[in-house]
Protein backbone atom coordinates (compact mmCIF):
# COMPACT_ATOMS: atom_id res chain seq x y z
CA UNK A 1 0.00 0.00 0.00
CA UNK A 2 1.06 3.55 -0.65
CA UNK A 3 0.15 6.18 0.99
CA UNK A 4 -0.44 9.28 -1.23
CA UNK A 5 -2.96 12.52 -1.95
CA UNK A 6 -4.51 12.69 -5.40
CA UNK A 7 -1.31 13.74 -7.21
CA UNK A 8 0.32 10.32 -6.30
CA UNK A 9 -2.41 8.69 -7.80
CA UNK A 10 -2.51 10.22 -10.47
CA UNK A 11 1.25 10.04 -11.49
CA UNK A 12 1.05 6.12 -10.64
CA UNK A 13 -2.01 5.71 -13.06
CA UNK A 14 0.12 7.37 -15.59
CA UNK A 15 3.50 6.40 -15.07
CA UNK A 16 3.52 2.92 -13.61
CA UNK A 17 4.55 -0.16 -15.99
CA UNK A 18 3.96 -2.96 -14.30
CA UNK A 19 0.30 -2.89 -12.14
CA UNK A 20 -2.92 -3.66 -13.71
CA UNK A 21 -4.93 -0.84 -11.28
CA UNK A 22 -4.38 1.43 -8.58
CA UNK A 23 -6.85 1.09 -5.77
CA UNK A 24 -7.84 4.08 -4.00
CA UNK A 25 -8.35 2.45 0.08
CA UNK A 26 -12.11 3.38 1.24
CA UNK A 27 -11.62 1.47 4.32
CA UNK A 28 -11.88 -2.24 6.24
CA UNK A 29 -15.48 -2.97 7.61
CA UNK A 30 -16.93 -5.86 9.62
CA UNK A 31 -18.45 -8.50 7.39
CA UNK A 32 -19.17 -11.48 9.75
CA UNK A 33 -21.98 -12.54 7.19
CA UNK A 34 -23.99 -10.84 4.90
CA UNK A 35 -26.45 -8.98 7.02
CA UNK A 36 -23.17 -7.16 8.85
CA UNK A 37 -21.88 -6.74 4.91
CA UNK A 38 -24.79 -5.02 4.19
CA UNK A 39 -25.11 -2.69 7.46
CA UNK A 40 -21.46 -1.87 7.85
CA UNK A 41 -21.09 -0.62 4.03
CA UNK A 42 -24.09 2.31 5.30
CA UNK A 43 -21.09 3.25 8.12
CA UNK A 44 -19.04 4.42 5.54
CA UNK A 45 -19.48 8.14 4.53
CA UNK A 46 -20.22 7.71 0.07
CA UNK A 47 -21.02 11.73 0.30
CA UNK A 48 -18.06 12.55 -2.32
CA UNK A 49 -17.16 9.13 -3.50
CA UNK A 50 -20.50 8.30 -5.49
CA UNK A 51 -23.68 10.96 -5.74
CA UNK A 52 -26.38 9.25 -7.33
CA UNK A 53 -25.95 11.07 -11.00
CA UNK A 54 -22.93 8.51 -10.92
CA UNK A 55 -23.34 4.89 -12.08
CA UNK A 56 -21.86 2.06 -10.08
CA UNK A 57 -20.32 -1.28 -10.47
CA UNK A 58 -19.25 -3.67 -7.66
CA UNK A 59 -16.76 -6.09 -7.94
CA UNK A 60 -15.76 -8.93 -5.05
CA UNK A 61 -12.62 -10.92 -4.54
CA UNK A 62 -11.87 -13.57 -1.88
CA UNK A 63 -14.36 -15.34 0.40
CA UNK A 64 -15.10 -16.68 3.70
CA UNK A 65 -17.65 -19.52 5.24
CA UNK A 66 -20.64 -17.16 5.30
CA UNK A 67 -19.75 -14.87 2.35
CA UNK A 68 -18.60 -17.61 -0.27
CA UNK A 69 -19.89 -16.47 -3.55
CA UNK A 70 -18.75 -13.80 -5.13
CA UNK A 71 -21.57 -12.55 -7.01
CA UNK A 72 -23.55 -12.96 -3.74
CA UNK A 73 -21.08 -10.58 -1.85
CA UNK A 74 -20.79 -8.11 -4.58
CA UNK A 75 -24.29 -7.90 -4.61
CA UNK A 76 -24.65 -7.10 -0.79
CA UNK A 77 -22.51 -4.34 -1.11
CA UNK A 78 -24.14 -2.16 -3.78
CA UNK A 79 -27.18 -2.91 -1.96
CA UNK A 80 -26.19 -1.34 1.03
CA UNK A 81 -24.69 1.72 -0.78
CA UNK A 82 -27.55 2.57 -2.87
CA UNK A 83 -29.41 2.31 0.50
CA UNK A 84 -27.45 4.73 2.26
CA UNK A 85 -27.80 6.35 -0.87
CA UNK A 86 -31.57 6.84 -0.81
CA UNK A 87 -31.21 7.53 2.62
CA UNK A 88 -29.29 10.67 2.08
CA UNK A 89 -30.25 11.92 -0.94
CA UNK A 90 -34.01 9.54 -2.13
CA UNK A 91 -32.08 9.03 -4.94
CA UNK A 92 -29.56 6.37 -5.95
CA UNK A 93 -26.67 5.21 -8.59
CA UNK A 94 -27.98 2.65 -11.75
CA UNK A 95 -25.75 -0.17 -12.02
CA UNK A 96 -23.46 -0.21 -15.09
CA UNK A 97 -21.22 -3.06 -15.11
CA UNK A 98 -20.07 -2.80 -18.10
CA UNK A 99 -18.55 0.80 -18.14
CA UNK A 100 -19.43 2.33 -14.90
CA UNK A 101 -18.64 5.88 -13.48
CA UNK A 102 -17.13 4.62 -10.22
CA UNK A 103 -16.03 1.26 -9.72
CA UNK A 104 -15.98 -0.23 -6.29
CA UNK A 105 -13.99 -3.33 -5.44
CA UNK A 106 -14.33 -5.57 -1.80
CA UNK A 107 -12.17 -7.65 -0.83
CA UNK A 108 -13.37 -10.44 1.91
CA UNK A 109 -11.14 -12.27 4.40
CA UNK A 110 -12.29 -13.92 7.45
CA UNK A 111 -14.85 -11.28 8.70
CA UNK A 112 -13.71 -7.79 7.31
CA UNK A 113 -14.32 -6.61 3.82
CA UNK A 114 -11.96 -4.19 2.51
CA UNK A 115 -13.55 -1.68 0.07
CA UNK A 116 -11.78 0.52 -2.56
CA UNK A 117 -12.36 2.38 -5.61
CA UNK A 118 -10.59 1.59 -8.68
CA UNK A 119 -8.93 4.60 -9.94
CA UNK A 120 -7.77 3.08 -13.62
CA UNK A 121 -10.62 1.70 -15.10
CA UNK A 122 -9.47 -0.90 -18.24
CA UNK A 123 -6.22 -2.81 -16.85
CA UNK A 124 -3.48 -0.31 -17.13
CA UNK A 125 -1.22 -3.10 -19.48
CA UNK A 126 -3.78 -1.65 -21.87
CA UNK A 127 -1.44 1.63 -22.62
CA UNK A 128 -3.72 2.64 -25.75
CA UNK A 129 -0.96 2.29 -28.19
CA UNK A 130 -2.27 -1.42 -29.30
CA UNK A 131 -5.17 -1.99 -31.43
CA UNK A 132 -3.54 -3.91 -33.48
CA UNK A 133 -2.42 -7.34 -31.66
CA UNK A 134 -0.94 -11.11 -33.25
CA UNK A 135 -1.79 -14.19 -32.40
CA UNK A 136 0.68 -14.37 -28.80
CA UNK A 137 1.05 -10.94 -27.77
CA UNK A 138 2.48 -10.32 -24.67
CA UNK A 139 1.10 -8.38 -22.38
CA UNK A 140 2.84 -4.86 -22.39
CA UNK A 141 2.84 -4.83 -18.27
CA UNK A 142 4.87 -8.25 -18.75
CA UNK A 143 6.91 -7.12 -21.49
CA UNK A 144 8.41 -4.23 -19.35
CA UNK A 145 8.73 -6.42 -16.25
CA UNK A 146 10.89 -8.65 -18.23
CA UNK A 147 12.70 -4.77 -19.34
CA UNK A 148 13.56 -4.71 -15.94
CA UNK A 149 14.96 -8.55 -15.09
CA UNK A 150 17.30 -7.25 -17.66
CA UNK A 151 17.71 -4.55 -16.28
CA UNK A 152 17.40 -2.03 -19.30
CA UNK A 153 17.40 1.18 -19.31
CA UNK A 154 17.72 2.13 -22.94
CA UNK A 155 22.17 2.50 -23.52
CA UNK A 156 22.96 -0.04 -25.18
CA UNK A 157 21.22 -1.80 -29.00
CA UNK A 158 18.04 -3.79 -28.71
CA UNK A 159 16.97 -6.59 -30.77
CA UNK A 160 13.84 -8.82 -30.68
CA UNK A 161 13.69 -11.37 -33.98
CA UNK A 162 10.42 -12.33 -33.18
CA UNK A 163 8.74 -9.21 -32.85
CA UNK A 164 4.96 -10.61 -33.58
CA UNK A 165 3.23 -7.20 -32.63
CA UNK A 166 6.26 -5.27 -31.32
CA UNK A 167 5.36 -5.51 -27.66
CA UNK A 168 9.16 -6.08 -26.54
CA UNK A 169 10.59 -3.16 -28.86
CA UNK A 170 7.93 -1.11 -27.62
CA UNK A 171 8.31 -1.04 -23.82
CA UNK A 172 11.74 -1.24 -24.31
CA UNK A 173 11.68 1.95 -26.73
CA UNK A 174 9.47 3.77 -24.10
CA UNK A 175 11.52 3.16 -20.99
CA UNK A 176 14.79 4.17 -22.93
CA UNK A 177 13.17 7.81 -23.61
CA UNK A 178 11.29 7.87 -20.44
CA UNK A 179 7.96 7.68 -22.34
CA UNK A 180 5.29 7.49 -19.53
CA UNK A 181 2.85 4.11 -20.29
CA UNK A 182 -0.92 5.92 -19.34
CA UNK A 183 0.19 9.28 -22.03
CA UNK A 184 -2.03 7.16 -24.94
CA UNK A 185 -4.65 5.74 -22.94
CA UNK A 186 -8.02 8.23 -23.48
CA UNK A 187 -9.68 7.25 -20.22
CA UNK A 188 -8.96 6.33 -16.65
CA UNK A 189 -10.95 4.93 -14.33
CA UNK A 190 -10.81 8.59 -11.99
CA UNK A 191 -11.84 10.64 -15.05
CA UNK A 192 -15.41 10.25 -13.46
CA UNK A 193 -14.81 10.36 -10.32
CA UNK A 194 -16.67 13.56 -8.80
CA UNK A 195 -13.39 14.82 -7.21
CA UNK A 196 -11.64 14.76 -10.71
CA UNK A 197 -9.17 17.65 -11.07
CA UNK A 198 -9.40 17.94 -14.49
CA UNK A 199 -6.53 20.97 -14.39
CA UNK A 200 -3.93 18.58 -12.15
CA UNK A 201 -4.06 15.92 -14.00
CA UNK A 202 -3.21 18.17 -17.82
CA UNK A 203 -0.03 19.63 -15.71
CA UNK A 204 0.91 16.05 -14.85
CA UNK A 205 0.44 14.61 -18.54
CA UNK A 206 2.48 18.25 -19.89
CA UNK A 207 4.86 17.49 -17.75
CA UNK A 208 5.22 13.83 -18.67
CA UNK A 209 5.39 15.25 -22.04
CA UNK A 210 8.83 17.38 -21.31
CA UNK A 211 10.59 14.50 -19.27
CA UNK A 212 10.23 12.49 -22.52
CA UNK A 213 13.17 12.40 -24.55
CA UNK A 214 12.51 12.61 -28.36
CA UNK A 215 15.68 10.73 -29.93
CA UNK A 216 18.07 7.72 -29.31
CA UNK A 217 21.87 7.27 -29.38
CA UNK A 218 21.22 3.12 -29.86
CA UNK A 219 19.02 1.52 -32.24
CA UNK A 220 16.46 -0.71 -31.43
CA UNK A 221 15.39 -3.38 -34.05
CA UNK A 222 12.82 -5.86 -34.74
CA UNK A 223 11.93 -8.49 -37.43
CA UNK A 224 9.65 -11.10 -37.99
CA UNK A 225 8.91 -13.96 -40.67
CA UNK A 226 5.27 -12.88 -40.69
CA UNK A 227 4.32 -10.28 -43.13
CA UNK A 228 0.91 -8.94 -40.95
CA UNK A 229 2.98 -8.99 -37.80
CA UNK A 230 5.55 -6.05 -39.28
CA UNK A 231 2.30 -4.71 -40.62
CA UNK A 232 1.09 -4.97 -37.05
CA UNK A 233 4.11 -3.64 -35.21
CA UNK A 234 4.69 -0.81 -37.56
CA UNK A 235 0.93 0.18 -36.73
CA UNK A 236 1.38 0.05 -32.66
CA UNK A 237 5.06 1.98 -33.45
CA UNK A 238 2.97 5.00 -35.31
CA UNK A 239 -0.14 4.54 -32.75
CA UNK A 240 2.05 5.03 -29.41
CA UNK A 241 4.89 7.90 -31.06
CA UNK A 242 7.66 5.70 -31.22
CA UNK A 243 8.10 4.68 -34.74
CA UNK A 244 11.13 6.44 -35.74
CA UNK A 245 12.76 4.75 -32.85
CA UNK A 246 12.46 1.38 -33.94
CA UNK A 247 13.36 -0.30 -37.12
CA UNK A 248 10.99 -3.47 -38.06
CA UNK A 249 12.19 -5.50 -40.75
CA UNK A 250 10.43 -8.83 -42.58
CA UNK A 251 13.20 -11.82 -41.89
CA UNK A 252 13.44 -15.01 -41.20
CA UNK A 253 15.55 -16.34 -37.99
CA UNK A 254 18.23 -17.69 -40.25
CA UNK A 255 18.44 -14.69 -42.06
CA UNK A 256 19.23 -12.27 -38.95
CA UNK A 257 22.24 -10.36 -38.45
CA UNK A 258 23.34 -8.33 -35.32
CA UNK A 259 22.88 -5.00 -35.72
CA UNK A 260 25.66 -3.61 -33.80
CA UNK A 261 28.60 -5.10 -32.03
CA UNK A 262 27.05 -5.37 -28.75
CA UNK A 263 23.27 -5.19 -27.01
CA UNK A 264 20.14 -7.08 -25.72
CA UNK A 265 18.22 -9.58 -27.39
CA UNK A 266 14.97 -10.43 -26.35
CA UNK A 267 12.16 -12.36 -27.39
CA UNK A 268 9.58 -14.91 -26.54
CA UNK A 269 9.47 -17.94 -29.21
CA UNK A 270 6.37 -19.93 -29.95
CA UNK A 271 6.07 -22.15 -27.46
CA UNK A 272 3.78 -24.33 -29.25
CA UNK A 273 1.03 -24.47 -27.01
CA UNK A 274 -0.34 -21.06 -27.65
CA UNK A 275 0.06 -21.17 -31.50
CA UNK A 276 -1.18 -24.71 -32.03
CA UNK A 277 0.47 -27.84 -32.35
CA UNK A 278 4.51 -28.80 -31.36
CA UNK A 279 5.14 -29.01 -35.42
CA UNK A 280 8.73 -28.34 -36.07
CA UNK A 281 9.42 -26.80 -32.69
CA UNK A 282 12.74 -28.80 -31.95
CA UNK A 283 14.22 -27.51 -35.56
CA UNK A 284 13.37 -24.04 -35.33
CA UNK A 285 14.52 -23.60 -31.51
CA UNK A 286 17.91 -25.53 -32.75
CA UNK A 287 17.83 -23.07 -35.79
CA UNK A 288 17.69 -19.97 -33.22
CA UNK A 289 20.60 -21.55 -31.08
CA UNK A 290 22.55 -21.25 -33.96
CA UNK A 291 22.39 -17.84 -34.95
CA UNK A 292 22.66 -16.38 -31.99
CA UNK A 293 25.39 -18.31 -31.59
CA UNK A 294 26.82 -17.34 -35.15
CA UNK A 295 25.71 -13.84 -35.18
CA UNK A 296 25.24 -12.54 -31.73
CA UNK A 297 28.99 -13.40 -30.22
CA UNK A 298 29.11 -10.36 -27.39
CA UNK A 299 25.43 -9.61 -26.96
CA UNK A 300 23.17 -10.69 -23.86
CA UNK A 301 19.98 -13.01 -24.82
CA UNK A 302 16.64 -12.94 -22.68
CA UNK A 303 14.56 -15.79 -23.51
CA UNK A 304 11.40 -16.33 -22.68
CA UNK A 305 10.37 -20.28 -22.25
CA UNK A 306 7.32 -21.57 -22.17
CA UNK A 307 8.76 -24.93 -23.49
CA UNK A 308 10.59 -27.41 -21.86
CA UNK A 309 12.22 -28.53 -24.84
CA UNK A 310 13.48 -25.23 -25.49
CA UNK A 311 15.65 -25.16 -22.83
CA UNK A 312 17.01 -28.55 -24.09
CA UNK A 313 17.33 -27.87 -28.32
CA UNK A 314 18.58 -24.53 -27.87
CA UNK A 315 22.20 -25.87 -27.29
CA UNK A 316 22.87 -22.84 -25.28
CA UNK A 317 23.67 -22.56 -21.76
CA UNK A 318 21.48 -20.22 -19.27
CA UNK A 319 23.65 -17.83 -16.70
CA UNK A 320 20.40 -16.73 -14.80
CA UNK A 321 16.90 -17.99 -15.19
CA UNK A 322 13.32 -16.83 -13.52
CA UNK A 323 9.93 -18.07 -13.38
CA UNK A 324 7.59 -16.01 -14.55
CA UNK A 325 3.92 -16.60 -15.27
CA UNK A 326 2.83 -15.43 -18.69
CA UNK A 327 -1.14 -15.17 -18.46
CA UNK A 328 -1.75 -18.50 -16.82
CA UNK A 329 1.43 -20.54 -18.55
CA UNK A 330 4.47 -20.65 -16.16
CA UNK A 331 7.59 -20.05 -18.07
CA UNK A 332 11.08 -18.74 -17.09
CA UNK A 333 12.74 -16.30 -18.67
CA UNK A 334 16.57 -17.54 -19.27
CA UNK A 335 19.58 -14.92 -19.63
CA UNK A 336 21.93 -16.04 -21.74
CA UNK A 337 25.80 -14.50 -22.51
CA UNK A 338 26.53 -14.74 -26.11
CA UNK A 339 30.42 -15.09 -26.62
C1 LIG B 1 4.93 -15.69 -29.54
S1 LIG B 1 5.01 -14.68 -30.97
C2 LIG B 1 5.79 -13.22 -30.38
C3 LIG B 1 4.79 -12.26 -29.86
C4 LIG B 1 5.35 -10.89 -29.57
N1 LIG B 1 6.31 -10.89 -28.48
C5 LIG B 1 4.20 -9.92 -29.27
O1 LIG B 1 4.13 -9.39 -28.15
O2 LIG B 1 3.36 -9.71 -30.13
C6 LIG B 1 6.27 -15.44 -31.91
C7 LIG B 1 6.56 -14.77 -33.24
O3 LIG B 1 7.58 -15.52 -33.90
C8 LIG B 1 7.38 -15.41 -35.30
N2 LIG B 1 8.10 -16.53 -35.96
C9 LIG B 1 7.86 -17.85 -35.84
N3 LIG B 1 8.74 -18.54 -36.58
C10 LIG B 1 9.58 -17.64 -37.14
C11 LIG B 1 10.72 -17.75 -38.00
N4 LIG B 1 11.18 -18.93 -38.43
N5 LIG B 1 11.36 -16.62 -38.39
C12 LIG B 1 10.91 -15.40 -37.96
N6 LIG B 1 9.82 -15.25 -37.18
C13 LIG B 1 9.17 -16.35 -36.77
C14 LIG B 1 5.89 -15.49 -35.45
O4 LIG B 1 5.46 -14.90 -36.68
C15 LIG B 1 5.38 -14.73 -34.22
O5 LIG B 1 5.07 -13.40 -34.51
Amino acid sequence: MVLGDREVLYRLNLRARLPFRILDFIGEIPAGDRHELYTSVQTVDWEDRLPPDLTLAVRATGKSLALNHTHFTALQVKNGIVAWQEGHWGRRSAVNTEDPDVQIEVYIEGETATLWRDSSGSSLHRRGYRPAVGVAPLKESLASALLMLAQWEGQTAFCDPLCGSGTLLLEAAAIAINQAPGLYRDRFGFFTWPDFDRELWQRLRQAALQQQKSRLDIPIVGSDGDEEAIARASHNAHQSGLAHLVRFSLREIQDLVAPAPQGILMCNPPYGLRLGGDRDLGEFYRELGKVLKQQFGGWTAYILSGNKIMGTTLGLKSCQRWPVWNGTLPCQLLKYELF
